[in-house]
Order: C-alpha cells, then structure tokens, then sequence
C-alpha cells in the first residue's frame, strides 16, 4: 500500500532500470564511480521501501551484458562495489524477508563475486517475502537465445515436437520462469528505451519514465510511478 493512498492498486511486478548516476556525479564535479556508489545506497533504501508496498516481484537492472564496453575503472568500480552490496544484504535483507535472485550470466564474473551470489541466494531461498531480482550481466536477447537453445535440445534429446511450442513454453525458460510478468517497468535518467531489459516478459508493461536520476529516485518518486500506473488503462491487446 501506498501511503496516503490506499486505493491505489500495488502492481505485482515492478521493474527498474536505474540509469543516470553518471549525469548525478558530472553535475556534482564528481567521478561517475561516485555517483555509482551512490546509486548502490538508493538501490538498498528504495528495495526495502518497495518491499513494504506489496509489490511481490522486483527486478533491478544492474549490469548489463554491454556494461563491460565501458572503461576498465568504471567497470572495477562497479564490481567493487557489487561486492561491497552483496555483502551488505547478507546481513541486512534478512529482517526484511527479501528473496534475493540474481538474473544473468553470472560465470562472467570473478570467483569471489560468483561466491557472494551463491551465498546471498543460499541464505534467502526460504524467504517469503519480496522477491528481488537483481539482473547482473543480464541481457534479453541472450536471454531468450538461451530459452531457444534449451528448447532446441529438447526437440533434439526428448522427441518435443516443434509444432507443440507455446509462447508459455518459451517463458517458462527465461531466468524470470515462474514469475508474473512485470506489469510497470520504470527508468530514471529520462531515456525511452528499454535497453535489452526483458524484452520478452515486456509485452504489456507500462513504461514510466522520469528524468529524475537513479539516485534522486526515492520514496516519493516510486509512488509517483504507482499514481500514473493507476491512471493507465491497461488493455493487453483488447479494446
Ligand atoms: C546506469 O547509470 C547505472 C548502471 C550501469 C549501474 C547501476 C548500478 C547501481 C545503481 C549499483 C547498485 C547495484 C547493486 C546490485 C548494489 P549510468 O552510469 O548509465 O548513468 P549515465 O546514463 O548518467 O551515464
């Protein structure tokens, strides 16, 4: 529920594409690895928040697969500071009852990293609260190339025919399997587009985007979002 407004209906699945702690930090005369850390202590402040809502399902893009074309001191930064988080929500997101999941190829990273996903995914998998995906060298297209591949060795392996495929078959292979589709996807920093962020799982999102700047982005803003949410009339397809 949002405060003050309780007639407002909680969307089940909120996705967010935290862009613009880069502008933050030039606007500040800053390093954009600053506006990065910054960034990090509003993904742990709105994550709870959200959690408080009724949102079931968050999913938070935090690297993407063309992340890594940025320069070598942005993405160590970034790493670093992945590891300092993940650290941090071992001991924090317990109290919250978060479900942490993380979405993406995750053999790219380094071996302490690999073992800090493994660690908070172990720690939270009885968790029936929130659940937070938190999409790390995630990318759609590799996503849904990863759906089709399974399901080409099925055919191949398990006689499936290729006649028989659904549209639900090819969900049930993405790495958000199981999972409502997300009803709102948000983005900071003003762009209008979706940058490879589940693209399959989009079809009938509503887009809301704001200029504000990921680490401008706080409790009121999220319930900003909710208002123009309400205010869209959502017609998947129909009239
Ligand atoms: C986009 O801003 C932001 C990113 C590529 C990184 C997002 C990561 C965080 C907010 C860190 C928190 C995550 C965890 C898991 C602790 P940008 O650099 O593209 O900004 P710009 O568009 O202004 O350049």
């Amino acid at each position: 529920m949002i405060k003050g407004h309780p007639e407002l209906i909680i969307p089940q699945h909120v996705g967010i594409i935290m862009d613009g702690n880069g502008r933050w930090a030039k606007k500040r005369a800053m390093p954009r690895s600053v506006g990065h850390r910054f960034g990090a202590q509003n993904f742990r402040k709105i994550t709870r928040y959200i959690s408080k809502t009724g949102v079931k399902v968050l999913t938070l893009y935090a690297f993407s697969t063309e992340n890594w074309k940025r320069s070598f001191a942005e993405v160590n930064a970034l790493m670093g500071l992945f590891k300092e988080y993940l650290i941090d929500l071992l001991t924090n997101f317990k109290e919250d009852d978060i479900k942490v999941v993380f979405i993406g190829d995750r053999s790219a990273f380094d071996k302490n990293l690999i073992e800090l996903i493994e660690e908070n995914e172990e720690q939270a998998k009885d968790r029936t609260g929130m659940l937070l995906n938190i999409a790390m060298n995630y990318g759609s297209r590799d996503e849904i190339l990863m759906a089709v591949k399974k399901l080409c060795r099925e055919v191949r392996d398990n006689g499936l025919d290729p006649e028989s495929i659904t549209v639900d078959d090819i969900s049930a292979r993405l790495y958000t399997a199981g999972e409502p589709d997300p009803d709102l996807i948000i983005r900071t920093g003003g762009e209008m587009r979706l940058s490879n962020f589940l693209l399959y799982q989009s079809a009938y999102s509503e887009i809301y985007s704001t200029d504000t700047l990921w680490p401008d982005f706080h409790e009121k803003d999220f319930d900003e979002a909710i208002i123009a949410f309400n205010q869209r009339n959502r017609r998947f397809g129909g009239v």
